[in-house]
């Protein structure tokens, strides 16, 4: 599988070096991105989307905007883009095309990606009894997706384990981004061993990644001064 190019390694970028963190789907199945309002989540998770989908060209991509404000609006009619409630029957959607997998009835094995943004905001907002159920879903897939090609990119504000099935799919998330500066919590949930090595200087598209949980490094996103480019490869794999 290929690295795929992400976002710049800001240790590199001060001396005028554009290094780039990379993901390999493979070694690192499922990533989660996490900061504060206004951090450049969103906009880091459609870069990354937008990469991907460059890169292979046969990867099926499911969108799960649970905010549903405008950042996705040119994939409304998708046939694999969801908003608001409307992420329950994507991700289940999603989740049968892996059982089918496993099962041995599909044996295809392109890449097919999952994102969620607000994964935890949609796990607060619907009952109890189905937040438990989905949470299963989410864990399964964490533990077993990678197998059968499928992969998850998790967007939210907070990271506290009641958005996770017994708080233990967190580890499974391998790798870790976070934007602007970490939450206390945060900073004791996921980067605990990388305390002294944290500083209180980050903005908005800076932050920390950390993969496979040794790998820790500076990373800043490329400043996007146009979607147009990244909204088309993201729309044609929602639709392909
Ligand atoms: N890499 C970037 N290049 C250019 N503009 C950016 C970048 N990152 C963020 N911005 C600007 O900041 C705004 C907020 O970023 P974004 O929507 O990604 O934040 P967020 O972390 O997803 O916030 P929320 O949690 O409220 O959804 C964007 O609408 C955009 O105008
Ligand atoms: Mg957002």
């Amino acid at each position: 599988m290929k690295e795929i190019k992400l976002f710049f390694n800001e240790a590199y970028l001060k001396y005028g070096i554009r290094q780039y963190v990379t993901w390999n789907p493979d070694k690192a199945p499922h990533i989660c991105i996490f900061g504060t309002t206004g951090s450049g989540k969103t906009v880091a998770s459609k870069l990354l989307l937008a990469r991907t989908a460059q890169c292979l060209p046969d990867m099926k991509l499911y969108v799960n905007d649970f905010k549903g404000d405008s950042d996705f609006s040119f994939a409304t009619k998708a046939p694999r883009f969801a908003r608001y409630l409307e992420c329950e029957q994507n991700f289940e959607a999603f989740y049968q095309r892996f059982l089918k997998r496993q099962s041995g009835e599909d044996t295809s094995r392109n890449m097919l990606l999952c994102f969620f943004d607000e994964w935890a905001s949609y796990t607060l907002s619907i009952d109890k009894k189905k937040s438990e159920e989905e949470k299963k879903k989410l864990a399964t897939l964490l533990m077993m997706g990678r197998s059968y090609n499928l992969h998850l990119i998790l967007s939210q504000q907070r990271m506290d384990a009641v958005y996770f099935a017994n708080g233990g799919s967190r580890d499974q998330l391998n790798i870790v981004i976070s934007l602007s500066n970490l939450s206390a919590e945060g900073k004791e949930m996921f980067f605990h061993e990388f305390k002294d090595q944290i500083k209180p200087d980050r903005r908005q598209s800076t932050g920390y990644m950390i993969t496979n949980g040794t790998d820790f490094t500076p990373i800043q996103v490329p400043f996007i001064s146009n979607m147009t480019k990244i909204d088309h490869y993201i729309k044609e794999a929602v639709t392909r």
